[in-house]
């Protein structure tokens, strides 16, 4: 088999540099080792992996505690009353942060509140736990995508900009039921006093 000789021969590395190059990226495989080990090793000291039996043996009256629950005991938290955080009048209640809030369930092939009402025009936070195991949660018309952990609450704020009606879905295989986990957001016009033209 004859090649077509190439014009210039590529420059040929001498024993020594050869030698150099393979201690230097040695050295970037080491310390990328360390980083590695280093952030895991963090990532446990510091609780913030995802934990699947978070809540197991522990907190069982239910708080959320830094973005935890107990996926067996929903009752004592917010998530026991799925939907819109309202005030006794039935107003929409602001918090700290200056948006709304709602809780959903992911679970059973199901999401809770079966059809969520919210206003558009003002940012509202989504509360999403799971009760079983790992579910999807894409809304559409957002940017918002999660996947959703037993144990664990995912907080994703969003601000519905038009009136009508959006879908949240579960894009994560959960199981026979999966296809048909969805959910309705009933965007209503902007809360009267603050009408937009629009
Ligand atoms: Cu829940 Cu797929």
């Amino acid at each position: 088999m004859s090649r077509a000789p190439e014009s210039t021969p590529p420059a040929r590395l001498d024993h020594h540099a050869l030698e150099r190059y393979e201690t230097a990226w040695l050295g970037v495989a080491l310390v990328m080792t360390v980083l590695l080990f280093v952030g895991v090793l963090a990532s446990v000291i510091s609780g913030t992996y995802p934990l699947l039996d978070a809540g197991s043996g522990h907190a069982h009256d239910g708080p959320i505690v830094r973005g935890r629950v107990d996926p067996k005991n929903l009752a004592a938290t917010p998530f026991a009353k799925p939907g819109l955080v309202v005030d006794a009048a039935g107003q929409p209640l602001v918090n700290d942060q200056g948006t709304l809030d709602a809780y959903l369930v992911a679970g059973n092939f199901t999401f809770q509140p079966a059809v969520l009402r919210v206003p558009a025009g003002v940012p509202v936070t989504l509360h999403v736990t799971a009760t079983d195991v790992a579910h999807g949660f894409q809304v559409t018309g957002t940017n918002i995508n999660a996947e959703i952990l037993p144990g664990h609450v995912a907080s994703l704020t969003v601000t519905f900009r038009h009136p009508g009606e959006q879908h949240a879905i579960c894009n994560e295989y959960c199981g026979v039921g999966h296809h048909n986990m969805i959910t309705r957001f009933v965007v209503d016009p902007p809360a009267t006093g603050a009408k937009e033209t629009q």
